[in-house]
Order: C-alpha cells, then structure tokens, then sequence
C-alpha cells in the first residue's frame, strides 16, 4: 500500500503535484469545509505532511497524528514548524535550501534598487500623466553606500555578491564571524549605526522576533533604507511603520510580513515604501526545483535512503 501524504501546501507545481500523486495516497488539506474533521478522519494513515510557510505545523498536529515519520517544507524556512515536537517524536524534517538562493537574492537587489531608485513611484508617476507636469524626483544611488547584512547565509552572501556589482561596501551581523572579506559587526546596533542600507536574510523565529525595533531603526536613520525577505516576525512592524511615517528612516522594501496575506494599512497607502507578496523564491524554474527537492526527500525516506535536505538542529 502506498504511504499516506498530506498535502498542505499549495506553492507546490502542478507537475510535482502529479509526481507526487503517482508515487503515494495524497489527500489534499484545501477544499474541505472542516479541514480540522479532515485532519481527524484521516490522522491513522498519515505517515508525511508536505507544507510551505503558509501552513503551520505545530505541536497539536503533530502530537495528533500518531503515524507521522516526515515532515517536507516546500521552503527553505523551517520556523512554522515545530521542529522540537518533531525531534522529540523522531519525525524527520526537509526543506529546500540552496535552489532558491540566487532567486531570493534577487529579489533583494529587485526591493532595494526600486525603493532607491523610486522605480514603483515613477511607473505610477508616468501613467498617471503627472510627467507631462514636471520631473519625477530624484532617487539614490547604490554605488558607494555600506550594505549591512543580517544573516549572512545562503542567501545573504549571493545577496552579498550582487551589492558588490553595484558598487557597494558590504558589512554583516549575524551570530558567528566567519572567513568571509566582509567587516563583521557583533553588535547589531552598530552596523545600523554605520550602514546606508539594511538587508535582511535570517531566519524567523523565537531568537529572531523583533530583531530590528525602534531602536535598530534609529540607528540607520533618515537616510537609511530597510530591505526585508526573511520574515515579517523579524522586524517589529508598528514600530517600522512610526519610522516610516515620521521620517526616521528613509525607505522600505518589504516582500514579508507579520500576518500574511495581510498587509497594514499604513504600508499599502506610503510612497516610500515597495510591498511585494513573499515572492523571493517565485520563479518558475526555483519553484520547479523547489518542488522537486520535496517530492525526492519525501521519496528518498520511504525507500529508506538517505535524505536529501534534512532540517538538522
Ligand atoms: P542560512 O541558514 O543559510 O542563513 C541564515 C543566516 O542567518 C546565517 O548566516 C546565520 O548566521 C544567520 N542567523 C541565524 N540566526 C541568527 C540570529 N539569531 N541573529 C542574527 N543572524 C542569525 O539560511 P538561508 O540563507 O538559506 O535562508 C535564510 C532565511 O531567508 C530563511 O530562513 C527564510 O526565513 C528566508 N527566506 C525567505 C524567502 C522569501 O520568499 N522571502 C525565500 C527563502 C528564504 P549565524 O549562524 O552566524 O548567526
Ligand atoms: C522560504 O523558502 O522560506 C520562502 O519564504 C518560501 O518560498
């Protein structure tokens, strides 16, 4: 008989949908009216989750499904799951590093050039016939400013890489130094303090939770930008929107927040700031990998070989 997937996770492909679908029992979690009494119904034979970091999978559901040995994150992010509660049941984890890097990077690079740059306000500016009145204003330029990294990761350093091109300097905080030609900051105040502009790339979770507050963000000041893909948990968003609204700092590129899909108010109606849909990893060819990575761990541990990409904390 084939083993039993829940399937969560609706960033996954189509065709890795298929895949996954001719190799085990998947039984999708949407579309029901009680997804919960689904849950229940089926809890015996469910031996995987497959999720993405729009589904939590927290203790409760672990500690519900007797039968659970693996849980695959379509997401290099693991921080919606309860990793602890999966260590003490010896439930294997998975995610999908390194494929979403570069895209990830990216979108960084594609933030903090449209909130300097003002590429969203000056596409506005030109439909909406205002060109025909004067010039757009001006916008910043990357070329000689210090780019501060937190986390300087997978992602962080191809993050890294791109800001180079653009001539920038680059400085990172993160827990550990390493052997890497960019200035290090222990202290992340510091790095506020000195940097034009402030990325961030680590993950989410408890040891993460409101890193950047109102202080942070005094530090990087009135002509500092603040560029997020990691997760909205990291920066404590009332307080990013005070700074926002009262000229504390100079500019936003967020593409993650605290309780997504929503997004304040106050974010949505302010120029100075570029919103993007937690797209990091949204390309038609990462997304394919991504997906591949989950349905390859998934089949690797019912075959009993070794995993692929297992979450080791
Ligand atoms: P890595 O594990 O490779 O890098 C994480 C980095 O964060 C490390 O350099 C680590 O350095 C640092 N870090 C960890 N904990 C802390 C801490 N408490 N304070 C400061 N720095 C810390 O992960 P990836 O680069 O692959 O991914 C990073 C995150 O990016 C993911 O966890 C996910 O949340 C997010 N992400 C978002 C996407 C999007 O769509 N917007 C897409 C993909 C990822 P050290 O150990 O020295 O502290
Ligand atoms: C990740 O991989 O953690 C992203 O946030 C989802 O693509």
């Amino acid at each position: 008989m084939k083993p039993t997937v829940l399937l969560t996770c609706r960033i996954i492909l189509e065709a890795e949908k298929k895949d996954l679908e001719e190799r085990f029992n998947v039984i999708t979690l949407w579309g029901h009216e009680d997804p919960e009494a689904f849950i229940q119904e089926h809890k015996e034979e469910i031996q995987a989750i497959v999720t993405d970091h729009i589904f939590p999978v927290r203790k409760e559901l672990i500690e519900n499904l007797p039968n659970l040995e693996i849980i695959a994150t379509d997401s290099v992010g693991f921080s919606h799951i309860d990793i602890e509660t999966a260590k003490e049941r010896e439930i294997k984890v998975t995610n999908t590093p390194d494929v979403l890097s570069e895209c990830t990077a990216d979108t960084a690079l594609c933030l903090m050039m449209a909130v300097m740059r003002r590429t969203c306000e000056a596409d506005l500016f030109l439909r909406v016939g205002k060109w025909f009145h004067g010039d757009m204003p001006l916008g910043r330029r990357p070329r000689g400013k210090l780019c501060g990294i937190v986390g300087l990761g997978r992602i962080g350093k191809e993050i890294a890489t791109r800001c180079e091109a653009f001539g920038m300097e680059i400085a990172y905080h993160g827990r550990t130094k390493q052997d890497v030609p960019y200035r290090y900051y222990p202290d992340l105040q510091r790095m506020a303090e000195d940097c034009d502009v402030m990325i961030l790339s680590c993950p989410g979770g408890p040891a993460t939770a409101n890193l950047v507050d109102s202080h942070i963000l005094e530090a990087l000041g009135q002509e500092g930008f603040l560029i997020n893909v990691s997760r909205g948990t990291v920066v404590d968003e009332p307080a990013l929107i005070a700074a926002l609204q009262g000229g504390v700092i100079a500019g936003a590129g967020l593409d993650v927040y605290l309780d997504e899909p929503n997004v304040p108010e106050e974010l949505i109606s302010m120029d100075n700031v570029v919103l993007l849909p937690h797209i990091g990893s949204a390309t038609v060819e990462t997304r394919t990998e991504m997906g591949q990575l989950v349905v390859d761990n998934i089949a690797a541990h019912f075959e009993g070989k070794p995993l692929l990409t297992e979450v080791k904390i």
